[in-house]
């Protein structure tokens, strides 16, 4: 079998070779491309483009596979815990007893948080959106840590940079969720994991502790890890274009923390807790809100159906919907809101225009129903997805330099007006 592609282009013949990947995934290496034959590649959305080589996340979208570094997404979500997966993904095996105890002893001495931002609080208008303060604040640790400007560090400084991210992002989180409630903050406790730290700065009190659940520590927990990283999304992505210029991570992540934010990607979450409640609040008629998704005059779509690479199912949203039914039965929630997302589910699984686009539920259908249980407001959903999402972007962000990957530079196919003469203000039409 021939692993060089032909391409035949002004009667010259160009060969490019096939590179293969481990999981036998084959793609054209075009590196050469536009030196030998003046061409360019046009793909918007980057839907056939692979950016990179990568060793971190191993996706089939067919056949619904996800494995962070060789290991099933189902047996991570069911055994690990998330600062496990956090150092899976950013050191490439699952850590030892030690290393992990090593690991967890560092994230656990750096979450505190400069007191100066405790003040940006002060500067944002009490309704601001959670995510804006997010994107915002992570950014600004570049200037607490103005060290980590400096791209070519030691491996050392780096790591600590990473650390230091990993660590302080639940406080901050747990903080802007905080102040939109109204209440004081609570600091971080060094006798507190990961997750029950973050359970508790933010649902804990200054007065008292919160009493954290097993069953929903272990709900986040697995939330977590099912956001730990997936390949190249259009948040990685945009962390690791940012990153190419050698920014540091800080506002690396902070660019990534903006592109999950919008509702085709991060931001579904919210956005299908608000179609559901819309849904409820005009009557609960399901079908009429599938018609509206399947009109093409209709700018609504089904928040939380369809995924750029899952075409069968998303194997996330499996383990998702078992770990909402565990919750919202351990809580004794009986949400009408869940009732519309089932009957939504049950319509759209039945209905041919979904079927035949293979439109699938994916992991925000069902994680904003968790949250919304556990107690989060809704704004607050996609800042839950960054705080899983966070190792996946830092690791992605690492690989990206360890490659020394060229600074992130598109080309485009230009199809504006040719050259033409300046006009002078005064004869203009
Ligand atoms: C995720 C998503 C952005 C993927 O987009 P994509 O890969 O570019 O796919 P397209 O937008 O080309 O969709 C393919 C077809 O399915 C339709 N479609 C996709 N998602 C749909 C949805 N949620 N509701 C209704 N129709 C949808 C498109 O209109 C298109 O139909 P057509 O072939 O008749 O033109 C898209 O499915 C979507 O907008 N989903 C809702 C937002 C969401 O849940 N995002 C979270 C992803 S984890």
């Amino acid at each position: 079998m021939s692993d060089t592609i032909k391409l035949i282009y002004n009667g010259e013949e160009h060969e490019f070779p096939v590179v293969t990947g481990s999981q036998n995934e084959k793609g054209i290496d075009i590196k050469k491309l536009r030196g030998t034959t003046g061409l360019v590649t046009l793909d918007p959305g980057f839907k056939n483009t692979g950016s990179t080589t990568s060793g971190i996340t191993f996706l089939n979208g067919e056949q619904g596979v996800l494995r962070y570094r060789g290991y099933p997404i189902e047996q991570l979500a069911e055994n690990a815990s998330f600062t496990e997966v956090s150092y899976l993904l950013l050191y490439g095996e699952l850590p030892n007893k030690e290393q992990l105890a090593d690991f967890d002893r560092d994230l656990t001495m750096h979450t505190l948080v400069h007191e100066d931002i405790r003040n940006f609080f002060l500067a944002y208008p009490s309704k601001s959106h959670p995510m804006g303060q997010l994107l915002s604040i992570v950014s600004s640790l570049s200037t607490f840590y103005p060290e980590s400007l400096d791209p070519n560090r030691s491996n050392e400084a780096r790591q600590l940079t990473m650390i230091r991210l990993l660590s302080k992002f639940p406080t901050i989180v747990s903080w802007i969720h905080k102040k939109s409630v109204g209440h004081p903050i609570v600091y971080p406790k060094n006798n507190l994991d990961y997750v029950s730290n973050f359970l508790n700065m933010t649902f804990g009190q200054v007065t008292d502790d919160a009493e954290v659940d097993p069953v929903i520590a272990s709900a986040i927990n697995k939330l977590l890890i099912l956001h730990g990283d997936h390949e190249q999304n259009c948040s990685t992505s945009t962390v690791k274009i940012v990153g190419s210029s050698h920014a540091n991570l800080y506002a690396s992540v902070s660019a990534g923390i903006a592109a999950l934010w919008g509702p085709l990607h991060g931001g579904a979450n919210q956005a299908v807790l608000e179609m559901l409640e819309n849904i409820k609040n005009d009557g609960g008629n399901v079908d009429k809100w599938l018609d509206k998704a399947k009109d093409k005059n209709d700018p609504f779509r089904l928040m939380g159906f369809g995924h750029r690479v899952y075409k069968n199912f998303d194997p996330r949203a499996t383990i998702i919907k078992k770990s909402a039914d565990e919750v919202l039965e351990k809580l004794g929630v009986n949400d009408p809101v869940l009732e519309i997302a089932k009957k939504l589910e049950m319509a759209a699984l039945n209905d041919d225009y979904f079927k035949s686009r293979k439109l699938f539920p994916n992991v925000d259908f069902y994680s904003g129903i968790i949250y919304r249980a556990i107690g989060f407001p809704v704004e607050m959903f996609t800042v839950l997805f960054a705080l899983g999402r966070l190792p996946g972007w830092i690791a992605q962000w690492k690989e990206m330099r360890d490659l020394k990957t060229p600074i992130g530079r598109p080309r485009q196919i230009y199809t504006g007006e040719t050259e033409r003469q300046f006009v002078p203000l005064a004869q203009r039409k």
